[in-house]
């Protein structure tokens, strides 16, 4: 379904899914020692969606829906990015920063599965059904925050700096924001707003990563229309060309930059080779071959 101003979604639905899906490949990354999320598996599971289930459970074949899809291109793709945010808030964290912000948060565990000082607070933010979701499913299961976990659950097209400041958000204190999988979901203003909060937000020492995909156009060529089809097929109707905001969109790297941060950029195939992973050559990749992973800190 095409994107309005408010839309909202749960895990399985619309923007939403992608979450799902994107938890879904850390189950793979997981299963292949390449990363330590023990769960995304439960939490793809509860959410239940037929599609992600059957993959996990082996019943569906990726190379069915791309042929120069499978299993470890999957997990390896994952792992480079899960890494990547990671390090954001493991170095942060030795740097003594000690004030954390999940922006679209998903079904990303990082509060539950970092090893966080004392004394860091970790705000999530994400639309409401996501996050109580996450919240409920987690506590069944017995999890237990290793930082103080506080949720603002909020659209980020709205005023989101307010909400967390109500839950006791400190812009004094320097802080390290992840917004991993969230900007192509956006249109283009609601990111620049995003960026100009985050700059209004960060006192010196803070610290940011995200992702810089330079053009989306893929999410709407014949290649992708066919995945959708095949998907489609399965039961499964995430149809990314539909749930992204296509067109120009500003430089988050040149945004930062601009804004006096101290920005590193890796792109996608430089960080496979970091992590030691050969980058698929075959076109299979798509627009993550331009895609670079952004990280920076606020001098
Ligand atoms: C691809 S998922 C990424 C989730 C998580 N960051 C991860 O990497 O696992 C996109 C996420 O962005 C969130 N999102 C997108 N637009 C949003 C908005 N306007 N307000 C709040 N959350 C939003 C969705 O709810 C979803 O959880």
């Amino acid at each position: 379904m095409a994107r309005t101003d408010d839309d909202t979604w749960d895990l399985a639905s619309s923007v939403g899914a992608t979450a799902t899906m994107v938890a879904a490949q850390r189950v793979l990354s997981n299963r292949e020692g390449l990363i330590d999320d023990p769960f995304a598996e439960p939490l793809v599971r509860a959410v239940g969606l037929d599609f992600f289930v059957r993959a996990l459970d082996g019943e569906i074949d990726l190379g069915d829906v791309d042929p120069r899809f499978n299993m470890q291109r999957a997990a390896q793709g994952m792992a480079v990015r899960t890494r990547w945010f990671d390090a954001l808030f493991t170095d942060a964290a030795a740097a003594g920063v000690r004030q954390a912000v999940i922006l679209a948060a998903g079904l990303d565990a990082r509060a539950y599965r970092l090893p966080w000082p004392d004394g860091t607070v970790v705000y999530e933010v994400d639309q409401p059904e996501v996050i109580d979701f996450k919240t409920k499913t987690l506590t069944e299961l017995g999890a237990k925050p290793r930082a103080d976990r506080r949720t603002v659950a909020i659209d980020l097209r709205n005023d989101w700096p307010k909400a967390l400041r109500d839950n006791g958000f400190d812009s004094t204190q320097p802080t390290a924001w992840i917004a991993e999988g969230l900007l192509i979901y956006l249109p283009s203003e609601a990111q620049d707003l995003l960026f100009d909060r985050i700059n209004e937000l960060s006192a010196p020492g803070s610290r940011v990563a995200t992702e810089h995909i330079p053009d989306v156009s893929m999410f709407g060529d014949e290649r992708s229309q066919q995945i959708a089809e095949r998907l489609k097929q399965y039961g499964h109707d995430i149809e990314m060309g539909e749930l992204i905001y296509h067109g120009e969109r500003s430089d988050v790297i040149d945004y930062l930059t601009g804004h006096g941060w101290d920005v590193t950029a890796q792109k996608t195939p430089d960080a496979y080779a970091v992590n030691g992973f050969e980058f698929p050559e075959d076109g299979a990749m798509g627009f993550f071959a331009d895609m670079s992973y952004v990280s920076a800190v606020k001098h």
